[in-house]
């Protein structure tokens, strides 16, 4: 369950509309627009770029980082993507990575099947503490 309103989250879905319109993405005819919420209050944007070296492709999720730690950086606390009728869809497999390490586990998700927290997307995820548990044993 999500402690944000209707309201925040239709807000959200608005703004990652907006930027869906702004994809390029003439390969797959597939725009996608996401938005997230910042602790901080910021809403920010981003939508999929493609390339005619597909495998080049930025998700929109990519868009949505870069502008979060070219911004100052933070917390992400909610997410949601849309695609072209404006219809939530399921962050990639490599994007749930992106997002998890600037939101964690709590990070809530709006998916097509409702809200859900970042550790039931993405569960037991790989991240710094992995790094970090290595570190620590590791001498030279
Ligand atoms: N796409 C995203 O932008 N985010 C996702 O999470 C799923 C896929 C984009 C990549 C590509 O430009 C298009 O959708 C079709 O795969």
């Amino acid at each position: 369950m999500s402690d944000l309103t209707e309201n925040v989250w239709n807000n959200l879905r608005e703004h990652a509309i907006e930027a869906m319109h702004r994809a390029y993405c003439p390969y797959s005819h597939y725009p996608v627009g996401a938005a997230a919420l910042v602790d901080d209050g910021r809403i920010i944007t981003g939508c999929n770029v493609e390339n005619a070296a597909y495998g080049v492709t930025l998700c929109a999720e990519c868009g949505v980082i870069s502008t979060l730690i070219n911004g100052g950086g933070g917390r992400l606390r909610a997410f949601v993507c849309v695609n072209k009728n404006g219809d939530v869809l399921v962050p990639c497999g490599r994007c749930r990575q992106l997002l998890y390490e600037h939101g964690g586990n709590e990070l809530q998700l709006h998916l097509p099947s409702g809200i859900h927290a970042m550790s039931e997307v993405l569960p037991e995820a790989f991240g710094r503490h992995d790094l970090e548990e290595i570190k620590e044993t590791f001498h030279d």
